[in-house]
């Protein structure tokens, strides 16, 4: 190597000496032309460098000007083309939710509901072949999914006219508890008092959670399939003012369910005459009492067709085959899967419903029965399980929008549930309440039952954190005393199992 540089470097004698020194004629020829080519590049080089050196400083300086131009127009016009691709890519799926979290300063808590993370639950789908992704709703700041509702509810009020904030209005609800929480956290935030009327049987964290908001709280008794605490509810707004607003001559909201009073009864009573100005503005400010009715108020299923349903179609890039989720109001699961099954109608909607909840057989037969509620064993109110949240004996609203989309259900037991949830504590460190638990039970069901297992993906929601249900679903002592077993080996046998019908 270094003998051919000096070949190239050095003049003939040296080549020929080179030649020589190696023993060889035969390489003469070559060498010489070597050195007739060497000769020529050397003439070259003199050119140029002589041309150069009569070039000026000012050419020089031009030179090494456009040359930079150049560098940085060319660097500016890749970046251009590389953010007009960005922002091609990114208009149709608008704001990334994560970029949105980690980016920006949001406003005040209600800037902090939504667009949370969608998760992969690595024992599962490692177990099944599929991915199962998880809506990891119990990051929102009221702890729940249902803070995407109660944002709703109240934003669809002020923007319809029922509701002024700062005025000393009450909203009032009838709830398990998630809704209240979810109501009282942003009533706060936006300048409201709320009432939260709730069965005595639920779990006792959700209820301290309401009283350090600074809710007011009522229980009502377990009862009939009555729903006591809406009626309630209702009764207390209707008696909060003295007049109801919501009156299509007055005020109009989307969901007639609605109640809106006022105590500025005088202002709008017939023989007062026509409203002038200052009697609107009177009106505005006196306190109201306002019903927000999650069941049959159409802002519920709004709430998860404008945002829960969009989240998960860009989060998945819209690759996803199922949705599975439980119902209470029926918001989840109508307004994320009519979303969904707007962008790709071969999305599968399915429900997964607890013990003592009668959608399971109307999904299944059509007719709203649970057995547990024939035999009259009824230990709960709603729905009877450990289950909190998900599981209905009535048709509300929001659910019914849902219905049509619904194409299978699985019951899950009890047992199922508590099962899932220790599964998932011991294999992914994921520490989560009981609707999800059944959400992800059904998750498992419908993989084995479309015999599923090449990568296909099956999203559901986890609705709250473990930590709302310590006195119950979490404790170990209350499952015993329920005769509930406490056995994660269900959960193996399940994902071990052949193919399964529902
Ligand atoms: C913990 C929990 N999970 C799930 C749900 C069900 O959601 P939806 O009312 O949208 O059917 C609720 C409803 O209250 C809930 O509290």
């Amino acid at each position: 190597m270094n003998q051919s540089y000096d070949c190239i470097n050095g003049d003939a004698t040296d080549v020929l000496s080179y030649v020589k020194l190696r023993g060889g004629k035969t390489f003469l020829l070559g060498t010489l032309k070597c050195k007739a080519m060497l000769e020529w590049l050397h003439g070259r080089f003199e050119a140029a460098s002589t041309k150069l050196h009569s070039l000026t400083t000012r050419q020089l300086f031009y030179g090494m000007l456009l040359g930079f131009s150049l560098s940085v127009t060319s660097t500016s016009l890749a970046l251009y083309f590389q953010e007009r691709k960005r922002n091609r890519i990114q208009s149709q799926f608008e704001a990334r939710p994560i970029e949105l979290r980690s980016d920006e300063v949001v406003d005040g808590v209600t800037g902090l509901i939504g667009n949370t993370p969608l998760v992969r639950i690595n024992s599962l789908s490692n177990a099944l072949g599929i991915e199962i992704l998880g809506k990891a709703e119990f990051l929102n700041p009221g702890g729940s999914v249902k803070d995407r509702v109660a944002l709703r509810m109240i934003e669809d009020a002020e923007r319809q006219g029922l509701l002024y904030p700062h005025t000393g209005s009450r909203i009032f609800e009838g709830t398990v508890g998630s809704t209240g929480i979810s109501i009282a956290t942003i009533a706060r935030a936006r300048g409201y008092e709320a009432t939260i009327i709730m069965p005595d049987d639920v779990a006792e964290e959700k209820v301290k959670a309401l009283l350090s908001l600074g809710a007011e709280v009522e229980r009502v008794r377990p009862a009939s399939i009555i729903d006591k605490k809406q009626n309630l509810a209702r009764h207390r707004a209707e008696h909060f003012g003295q007049d109801n607003l919501h009156h299509p001559a007055r005020l109009r909201a989307t969901s007639f369910s609605v109640v809106v009073t006022t105590t500025a009864a005088d202002l709008i009573a017939p023989e007062h005459g026509p409203v002038t100005a200052n009697d609107e503005h009177e009106l505005r400010t006196k306190p109201r009492g306002f019903f927000a009715d999650q069941f049959e108020n159409k802002s519920n299923y709004d709430a998860h067709y404008d945002g829960t349903g969009p989240e998960i179609w860009r989060q998945t890039s819209g690759r996803v085959d199922a949705f599975v989720s439980g119902a209470g109001t029926g918001g989840t699961i109508s307004g994320t899967g009519q979303y969904l099954k707007s962008m790709n109608e071969d999305v599968l909607v399915v429900l997964s419903d607890p013990e003592g909840s009668g959608l399971y057989n109307k999904i299944k037969f059509g007719v709203m029965f649970d057995m547990k509620e024939a035999e009259g064993t009824k230990r709960r109110h709603q729905v009877d399980t450990v289950v909190e949240g998900i599981g209905i004996n009535r048709l509300t609203r929001n659910m019914q929008f849902g219905l049509p989309l619904i194409s299978d259900a699985f019951r899950i037991s009890d047992a199922e549930a508590v099962a899932m949830s220790r599964y998932l504590v011991q294999n992914d460190g994921l520490f989560l309440g009981s609707s999800s638990a059944c959400n992800l039970v059904a998750c498992i069901k419908l993989a084995k039952k479309m015999g599923w297992k090449e990568g296909q993906r099956i999203v559901t929601i986890l609705c709250d954190s473990g930590s709302r249900h310590y006195s119950k679903f979490w404790n170990d002592d209350y499952l015993h005393r329920a005769n509930i077993p406490i056995n994660t080996k269900i959960i193996d046998d399940l994902l071990a199992s052949t193919p399964i019908e529902a």
